[in-house]
């Protein structure tokens, strides 16, 4: 249980990060087998080469609790006040996911609940964890993307299946100071829904549900423009990566690392050009994981400080955009952390 007692001039500070992809591999080639694709085409066209699956039976609370407790293991202590957990594919449609998790994580009672913002469900989550601890809910929250994305990706649809792919994030953020390293600075958060039709999975709730008469093919799968998708990628990642820094008082000189959703490798160079941020500072992993919609940031983050390609000191540029459209961009000052 929890109640509300706002705290002034709290922060929210980094205290620790986790992350866990399923151990099943899935390459380019495999994917070739089945679909009318090859390992050149989603070479060049997306930069991926391997990502990662679930087993059968296996689901997002799976996923999420494997990477909440690396961040809560990172973060040296083992208690949270509140569970967000960010996903599109949530276990079930009701009830939320996150209690399950939370209490597998041994943290039943604590307030727990899904954010749904797609791809920048990571970024919602983030400012719906720092409001947590402003209003003095929690003095720590566990923050965690996770996505089965192959779970409602269709296995037939080369746009999509190349592209999409499982893995969970999760950090920890504690009650803290503005002015500490780890701070979360501004969060830049923003929506169009007269773009919804971009990114879709059309059947499965109260307007089509699955099973209903008028459902057809395929509706049940998640759908994507493409082509529209990845110019408003850019032109919202960019945009609220501008307005993030500024409203952080910094300048786009001054960032050392971009941590931006990995969607695509050409929109994630196409973003660092715009903003004039130098290829070396621009973290990735897509090459390796794909596109984990919610999961993205988080498990870059967890990987890139375990791999030393962010480090404490660093001036660090999150943004992400998805489906809804939905986007968001914010700064953070790498903290020292162990990694998890
Ligand atoms: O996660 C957040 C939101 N998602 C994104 O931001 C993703 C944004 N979009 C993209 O990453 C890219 O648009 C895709 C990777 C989905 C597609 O790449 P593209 O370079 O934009 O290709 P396109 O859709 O313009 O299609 C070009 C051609 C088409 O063939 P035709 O019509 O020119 O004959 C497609 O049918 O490439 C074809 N194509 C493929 N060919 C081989 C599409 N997917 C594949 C594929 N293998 N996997």
């Amino acid at each position: 249980m929890s109640t509300t007692e706002p705290v002034e001039d709290r922060a929210a500070v980094l205290a620790g990060v986790g992350g866990w992809v399923p151990p099943h591999v899935v390459t380019n080639d495999d994917l070739s087998a089945h679909l009318d694709t090859s390992d050149e085409w989603i070479r060049t066209r997306t930069g991926i080469r391997t990502r990662h699956r679930v087993s059968p039976g296996m689901a997002t609370s799976d996923l999420a609790v494997e990477a909440g407790r690396r961040a809560l293991d990172s973060s040296g202590d083992d208690r949270a006040g509140a569970v967000v957990l960010a996903t599109t594919t949530p276990d079930r449609i009701c009830p939320a996911t996150a209690p399950d998790v939370a209490a597998r994580l041994g943290l039943a009672g604590v307030p727990a609940f899904d954010v749904s913002a797609v791809c920048t469900g990571f970024l919602y989550g983030l400012a719906t964890a720092a409001g947590l601890i402003a209003t003095g809910v929690a003095e720590r929250v566990l923050l965690i993307g996770a996505d089965a994305f192959t779970t409602i990706v269709d296995p037939t649809d080369r746009s999509t299946a190349v592209i999409f792919a499982d893995g969970a994030g999760a950090v920890v953020l504690r009650a803290g100071r503005p002015e500490e390293p780890g701070a979360l600075g501004p969060v830049v958060l923003g929506t169009d829904g007269t773009l919804s039709h971009l990114i879709r999975v059309p059947a499965g709730g109260s307007r089509q549900r699955s099973l209903a008469a008028t459902h057809s093919p395929g509706e049940q799968f998640f759908q994507m423009e493409g082509r529209d998708t990845f110019r408003h990628a850019v032109d919202r990642m960019a945009t609220a990566s501008r307005q993030a820094v500024a409203a952080a008082g910094w300048s786009m000189g001054g960032v050392d690392r971009l941590a931006a959703h990995q969607a695509n490798a050409r929109i994630l160079h196409a973003v660092a050009d715009r903003l004039g941020i130098p290829a070396e500072h621009q973290l990735s992993n897509i090459a390796e994981v794909g596109n984990t919609g919610a999961a993205s940031i988080p498990l870059l983050l967890a990987q890139s400080a375990a791999d030393g390609g962010l480090e404490a000191g660093h001036r660090t540029l999150l943004t992400a955009f998805g489906g809804g459209l939905a986007w968001g961009a914010t700064t953070l000052t790498w903290p020292k952390l162990s990694a998890g």
